[in-house]
């Protein structure tokens, strides 16, 4: 059994998998503040890999200006209880000089859907995150990236770029994990007033309209809309998609998937579920 520890530069990390050779490695990447959401990734992983290797880096070029990087909540010694209490082997805590050393030039842009939904909103996000995953999965060099539904467009381009790039890393999806009345755990969650968590149940309510409904997606869209209105929220977007391709579906089949994303005060929040639920399924 490998030591417990926390690695802080590329190179460590290059010689702690040396040290581990022949054994498979599963990597969650997050950016810390870490709940049960995440917390499913990684005991998936462990329960599937030889070795979990766990990234907390709160990556500066998926936040826009204006954006809550200064303030992203942190906790890092709570989160290293956690993760070594769950069988995590290695914690790469990386510097920002370490990852975007002085003269850094390359990006990795995420086109087509990448523009869409929270691309839309949030231009250059997905062309941050694609980068500083690309980055982190050839330092890791993992068998498996085990990653979370509830990003369900991080995922799609995520799977999107290691295709087009050939990279031999294959992405685990796992499912949402919700509070107990249904809001997802968010790290962002925190930055919610009483009043503002009460009020921002109504994602979750307003996926629910989508459920093995027969009416049409513009009368579903309808009644989302007035629901998040009523609750105080602003809708940024609603959108019905085939969760295989991203393309906008005019009908809900097996396929589609709901995906929104809204404003309560401050804080934006997303969240998604699929429209036909089956056997199982959250
Ligand atoms: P972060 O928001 O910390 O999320 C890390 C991983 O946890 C992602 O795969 C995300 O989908 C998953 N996750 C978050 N909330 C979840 C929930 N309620 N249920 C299931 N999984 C959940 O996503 C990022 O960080 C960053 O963009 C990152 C990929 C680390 C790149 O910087």
């Amino acid at each position: 059994m490998a030591d417990k520890i926390v690695i802080r530069t590329i190179s460590e990390m290059k010689d702690y998998l040396l040290l581990n050779k022949g054994r498979s490695v599963g990597f969650v990447p997050t950016m810390g503040y870490l709940h049960d959401g995440h917390m499913s990734l990684v005991r998936k992983s462990v329960s599937e890999s030889d070795i979990t290797v766990v990234s907390i880096y709160v990556n500066p070029t998926q936040f826009g200006t204006g954006e809550d990087f200064d303030k992203y909540p942190q906790d890092i010694d709570r989160d290293l209880v956690l993760l070594f209490d769950s069988g995590v082997d290695a914690v790469f805590c990386p510097e920002h000089a370490e990852m975007y050393p002085k003269g850094f030039s390359t990006f990795v842009e995420a086109e087509k859907i990448g523009a869409r939904y929270c691309g839309a909103s949030r231009p250059g996000h997905f062309r941050g995150v694609a980068t500083i995953v690309l980055k982190l999965v050839n330092i890791v060099m993992p068998k498996y990236m085990y990653m979370g539904e509830k990003d369900f467009q991080q995922i799609f381009i995520l799977e999107q770029m290691l295709k087009d790039l050939n990279h031999g890393t294959i992405i685990v999806r796992c499912p949402i994990v919700r509070e107990s009345d249904g809001l997802a755990m968010s790290s962002r969650n925190v930055y919610l007033s009483e009043a503002e968590r009460k009020k921002a149940l109504c994602l979750y309510d307003a996926l629910l309209l989508s459920r093995n409904q027969i009416s049409s997606i513009d009368e579903i869209k309808c009644k989302m809309s007035e629901l998040i209105a009523n609750n105080d929220g602003a809708v940024d977007y609603i959108a019905f998609v085939n969760e295989n391709t991203f393309e906008e579906e005019d009908m809900i089949n097996d396929d589609t998937r709901v995906l929104l994303a809204v404003r309560i005060g401050k804080t934006r929040l997303i969240d998604n579920m699929k429209c036909n639920k089956q056997e199982g399924q959250v």
